[in-house]
């Protein structure tokens, strides 16, 4: 078979939407500050509120003044955190419960309020990376400030039950965040119906542009603003408006939600095709994540007795772009904290692949993987001399 580009890393980044990209294009030249009072600012802050209607639909919002742009999820995420170092430092409610399996985002925030003198629960998950309901039963209490799990992990795809959890916060009388960075344009995302209180999104996830996203604060939420300045954003986050990343996103948003379903489903054949096929090639390999509540895109296989970094440079050189269940940290590659929380050991987690799957892939795609990743693999186990229990 040819040698070809198989780019399977969506759920790291996505490509910009042609239409995005020429909505995004053709505004370049527009400067003007949605901030000022003139003709040209109130036109430019009048396509920023029409791009926010887009975004409140994305995320399952009724009133878009709920939403605050960001420059991403990770801003949008600490944000939610910072309110919380703000509020539990007035007294009252301070402790903070997580999960184990969050994005680093998440964790590094909460780690912070640890070290800040907040008590924090990181929830354990179960082998297909759920929460561990019982334990969210227990830590959930009346000293609980806030809840955050995210809707979908970016790693093993595995979906969580927000609205369940969202209902346990409320009993308490905790708030309740999600990070739906990873969710929105591959499954519904409802934030009204759930009930939360602050939900995150980013661009670059749905075929946007990088460097901008969201924050959905529920009408009477608390919110402290990270940034602070203007009064943008109702005074939530300050900063002239990245008015050609919000259109983008805008648009990006309104495209996500075209036909979600269909391009889910066709998406969710060809990632089934490809585990089904690397499990049928492949001898000795385990499928990690839930097997239904899982994005339609994600597929993470873990290959005792092969390195993660040398199937994925591999796979490069052969023109196929995934990522490793393992994070480059300070030069040093950890074992990815999801798959250590789901009980696969160290070393399969560093064996571990991540195949994220987007509107772009093809069935030749799939076929081109099915053919150059079993040799790799074959080589690399004969190589090894890691022994996998
Ligand atoms: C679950 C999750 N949350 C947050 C982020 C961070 O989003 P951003 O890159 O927009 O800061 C990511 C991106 O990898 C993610 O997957």
């Amino acid at each position: 078979m040819e040698r070809r580009i198989v780019y399977m890393d969506y759920n790291a980044t996505t490509p910009l939407h042609p239409l995005v990209r020429d909505a995004m294009a053709a505004d370049l030249g527009v400067f003007a500050n949605a901030s000022s009072m003139h003709e040209a600012g109130r036109a430019a802050k009048a396509r920023v509120d029409a791009a926010r209607a887009e975004v409140a639909k994305l995320a399952g919002v009724p009133n878009p003044d709920e939403l605050v742009f960001t420059s991403g999820g990770s801003e949008s995420n600490n944000t939610v955190f910072a309110t919380m170092f703000h509020l539990g430092r007035k007294g009252g409610r301070r402790k903070i419960v997580t999960t184990a399996i969050e994005h680093p985002c998440v964790i590094n925030a909460a780690s912070w309020l640890r070290d800040e003198g907040f008590p924090v629960v990181f929830l354990p998950v179960d082998a297909s990376g759920r929460v561990d309901m019982e334990a969210a039963e227990r830590e959930i209490d009346g000293d609980t400030l806030l809840v955050s799990v995210m809707s979908a992990n970016n790693e093993i795809g595995t979906v969580e039950d927000i609205p369940a959890l969202c209902r346990m916060a409320k009993a308490k009388g905790a708030l309740f965040h999600t990070d739906a960075t990873q969710s929105a344009g591959k499954v519904p995302v409802e934030a009204a119906a759930w009930g939360v209180d602050y939900l995150t999104l980013s661009a670059h996830k749905i075929y946007g542009p990088k460097g901008v996203g969201a924050l959905y604060v529920r009408k009477g939420a608390p919110i402290e603003p990270l940034i602070r300045g203007g009064h943008q954003e109702h005074g939530h986050r300050a900063g002239t408006y990245n008015n050609i990343g919000i259109l983008g996103f805008g648009l990006a948003a309104r495209l996500a939600l075209e036909d979600l379903e269909g391009r889910a489903a066709r998406i969710r054949v060809m990632r089934n095709r490809l585990r089904d096929g690397i499990v049928e090639r492949v001898p000795d390999v385990r499928v990690n994540g839930h097997a239904t509540e899982v994005l339609p895109n994600t597929l993470n296989v873990s290959f005792p007795g092969a390195e993660g970094e040398a199937i994925l440079l591999y796979l490069d050189l052969e023109g196929v772009q995934v990522s490793t269940g393992s994070a480059c940290a300070s030069g040093s590659l950890e074992p990815s904290h999801v798959l250590l929380a789901t009980g696969v050991g160290p070393e399969l987690a560093h064996g571990s692949i991540r195949f994220s799957l987007g509107s772009l892939t093809t069935n030749e795609d799939i076929d081109y993987v099915l053919e150059v990743l079993p040799p790799i693999i074959k080589r690399l186990r004969r190589m090894s001399t890691v022994s996998v229990a």
